[in-house]
């Protein structure tokens, strides 16, 4: 009993099912490198204020280098009676300096420390994202530059609505991965304050110096309330939530992908790396990866939710349950890296399959659209240029013709203020051609959009 950390007051072993039901090494020996970051601040920090002699800080942070070094190199034993990876570090140190290792603990409780650590970790975790989502902005825009000319049919309710330059379909998802980066810096900035000294939960009454620890781990301040950083998880739902929604953003690209990628649509070419065969059919080409990454999103969204539910109906200050964060916060982590080191090579080789595009660009009345603004700038109000152009694709439709079929005649029998140049907007190169208004699918904005992009993402 007297090797665990707490066990003074105990005099009866534990149970090993609770052991081995209460540990948490099996997962969280992840935090090793940031538990020791924050520990050899702690020990810095209580050497200034004189809890610690020179000599002894020095001896623990040069021996939590070591254990460090023993646990990344995997020659660390873990063992489930020791808890977390808290008290494994610690006890090492224990074993190895004595006294002097009993002292690093002074004001200072596993509540703070693990906050400390999550933060931390978190930390590093945004920044690795932050990359990889530049890279996959990159990876659109560079297809944005690559296939400019070229023109999609785009859809609302999957329906073929209006055509766009390819350009705007490629900076519409960088967007979307921007607004991403946006919320995890958010995230990165509210979490910056520093957990450690908060102690178990009120705080300690010995004289420490919680800004420098603060600023040696590069957090902005010390966090003000020692009751809420005892309890403080915002910063993971705030974190794995920015995660469900870039999950959600390469879920609903990797489905728009899968169908494309279909006889169906035929408008993209996915490259045989990111294709698999089937074990039974020999034709088979599927999209197993754009699958995963769809199929995968379940669970970052799922981690999201893990959280609410998990510190929904916690009273202050610090409860157990809250262990179970760490599941979550690594899964989510570990999905969101593997999809985002894989979407932009697929961004990157996939080709659309201009062949086909452009063969089916006149059906589904694209234009519909640009020719009820030729007749609104023929000073027609809105509601009758849409109707009439609603009548004239139905008859067109029943006669299997395009708009740009119709003679000229067909339209001034429709209204008289119709004159040949009603031929300039039709066709989907002309109705992409007028396209102006800022942010549109039109060249000239389109044009705009990727130059902005191509600059604020360092590519030019
Ligand atoms: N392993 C624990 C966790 O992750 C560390 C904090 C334990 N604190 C305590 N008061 N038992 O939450």
């Amino acid at each position: 009993m007297a090797e665990k950390p707490w066990g003074g007051r105990f005099s009866g072993e534990t149970d090993p099912r609770v052991e081995a039901f209460t540990e948490s090494i099996s997962f969280d020996h992840r935090l090793a490198a940031v538990d020791v970051r924050g520990s050899q601040a702690h020990a810095r920090m209580l050497a200034e204020v004189g809890l610690l002699a020179g000599d002894e800080r020095d001896a623990i942070v040069a021996e939590l280098d070591r254990i460090l070094e023993e646990i990344t190199g995997g020659e660390f034993p873990f063992r489930t009676e020791l808890e977390d990876v808290h008290m494994h570090i610690e006890s090492a140190l224990i074993e190895r300096l004595g006294d002097v290792g009993r002292k690093l603990h002074t004001a200072r409780s596993r509540n703070d420390q693990v906050s400390t650590d999550l933060k931390l970790y978190v930390r590093d975790g945004i920044d690795t994202i932050d990359g990889l989502l530049l890279e996959l902005q990159r990876a659109f825009v560079a297809r944005g530059k690559t296939d400019a000319g070229v023109i999609l049919p785009a859809y609302t309710h999957l329906q073929r609505a209006q055509p766009v330059q390819a350009t705007q379909y490629w900076l519409a998802y960088c967007e979307k991965f921007d607004r991403d980066r946006g919320r995890l810096a958010d995230c990165r900035n509210r979490l910056n304050v520093s957990p450690l000294g908060g102690a178990a939960l009120a705080g300690t009454s010995l004289p420490i110096d919680r800004k420098q620890t603060a600023t040696e781990l590069g957090f902005d301040a010390p966090a003000g309330n020692s009751l809420d950083i005892s309890s403080d998880r915002d910063f993971l739902v705030e974190f794995t939530s920015a995660l469900a929604l870039v999950s959600v953003h390469l879920s609903g690209w990797a489905e728009e992908w899968i169908l494309w990628c279909s006889t169906e649509f035929d408008m993209i070419i996915l490259p045989d790396a990111y294709t698999t065969g089937s074990s039974i059919m020999p034709q088979k080409r599927n999209p197993d990866v754009l699958e995963l990454i769809r199929g995968k999103s379940a669970r970052v969204i799922a981690a999201a939710n893990q959280l609410l539910v998990l510190l929904k109906g916690l009273p202050l200050a610090y409860n157990r349950d809250l262990q179970e964060d760490k599941i979550a916060v690594f899964d989510a982590i570990d999905t969101t890296v593997a999809c985002l080191e894989l979407a932009p090579a697929i961004v990157d080789t996939a080709q659309l399959n201009t062949d086909s595009i452009t063969a089916r660009l006149e059906e589904g009345f694209l234009d519909a659209t640009a020719l009820m603004e030729y007749l609104i700038r023929q000073q027609i109000p809105m509601r009758t240029a849409h109707e009439t152009v609603g009548r004239l694709v139905a008859r067109c439709e029943s006669e299997n013709r395009k708009l740009s079929d119709l003679t000229l005649e067909q339209f001034r029998d429709v209204h008289e203020s119709i004159d040949e140049s009603v031929f300039d907007v039709l066709g989907t190169a002309n109705a992409v051609a007028i396209l102006q208004s800022q942010g549109s699918g039109g060249p000239d904005a389109v044009n705009a959009s990727l130059t902005h992009w191509r600059q604020a993402l360092g590519m030019d």
